[in-house]
């Protein structure tokens, strides 16, 4: 690790306390000098450290920037010693860790990016992803379970996303199926899963799951047909919680979950965080747009609905809105 990950690294873990050019020079086995160049490499980056005579240096709580000493001391012990890579700017966060993952790259490696110029959605879609104000990561599963078991990563990644908003925001996510995260009735966050199978077997090798979240995007840089639909965490007020801290609490929550796959738990969380079930909706799959209501989420996932006809059908694809009645 280059001087500057090592100061970077000893700044983010004392991100409240002042921490002299001695301190660190004598911790990281450097001379003044280099820790000095150090940190005028991080200003340059971003990073506002504020220098006082006679303290030290100290990391501004205001910088929010990703990386990857600003996320470990997040991890819980079950996620340390992961990979991280984190990037100023990717086309695809996916795309990034489906090569790392035809590579061999191992399970709970994640890719980050400040920004995606193109940022990819479910359907085909593209997602918005501007610099700074969201997170956008992901992560290379490589669960030991079966091709059929893989389909419920989906659902247990949204519960898991959720879970970690509630741990360090207080705020009380919900789920539109599939994965959609809403809050205040504005999606806040999508998910794409995506598998890497092996030519020869068929069978499912790695899975790619990536997050996008709006952590701080103003309302008004959304483009004008994602105003009414998209929100952020943090879009009006100042908030304080670094995309780290946040990054940290969904690493450890997607890791656990993976571990958890085929207990009911998350199923039953799902099902209580769901924004859809009891209601009236709209479905647009292969068949065209048809009325339906939402009843249940099946054991893999899938949207247990009673079409106009009262017939139950399990979906487990397509797209729903839900309808303002
Ligand atoms: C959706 O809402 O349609 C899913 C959006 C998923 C976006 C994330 S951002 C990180 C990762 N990289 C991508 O290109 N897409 C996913």
């Amino acid at each position: 690790m280059s001087v500057k990950h090592l100061v970077l690294q000893s700044l983010e873990q004392n991100r409240e306390v002042d921490i002299s050019g001695e301190q660190l020079a004598g911790k990281l086995n450097v001379s003044r000098a280099a820790v000095w160049k150090a940190i005028n490499q991080l200003k340059k980056d971003g990073y506002q450290i504020s220098a006082a005579t006679n303290k030290g240096y100290r990391l501004s709580a205001r910088t929010d920037l990703l990386s990857a000493e600003g996320i470990v001391p997040y991890l819980s012990e079950r996620s340390r010693g992961i990979r991280i890579d984190t990037h100023k700017t990717l086309p695809s966060t996916n795309q990034a860790a489906k090569r790392l993952a035809v590579d061999g790259a191992a399970h709970g490696t994640v890719v980050l990016s400040e920004e995606q110029t193109m940022g990819r959605g479910r359907m085909g879609r593209s997602f918005f992803s501007p610099a700074q104000s969201g997170i956008y990561m992901s992560i290379i599963l490589c669960p030991q379970i079966s091709t059929s078991d893989s389909v419920r990563i989906t659902t247990a990644a949204a519960v898991a996303v959720c879970r970690a908003i509630e741990a360090i925001t207080g705020i009380r996510a919900q789920i539109k199926w599939v994965n959609d995260i809403y809050y205040n009735d504005r999606k806040l966050c999508g998910i794409l899963t995506e598998a890497v199978t092996s030519f020869e077997s068929g069978l499912v090798e790695s899975i790619i799951l990536g997050v996008g979240l709006n952590f701080s995007t103003a309302p008004e840089v959304f483009p004008p047909e994602l105003r009414e639909i998209a929100g952020s965490l943090f879009a009006t007020q100042s908030q304080t919680i670094v995309r780290n801290r946040l990054v940290g609490e969904i690493i450890n929550q997607l890791l656990t979950v993976c571990e958890e796959i085929n207990a009911p738990t998350f199923l039953e969380e799902y099902r209580a965080r769901s924004l859809v079930l009891g209601k009236k909706i709209l479905v647009c799959d292969s068949s065209g747009k048809r009325e339906a209501t939402a009843l249940d989420i099946s054991e893999n996932g899938g949207l247990v609905i009673q079409n106009s006809h009262g017939e139950l059908e399990t979906l487990h694809s397509g797209e729903i809105t839900i309808r303002r009645i």
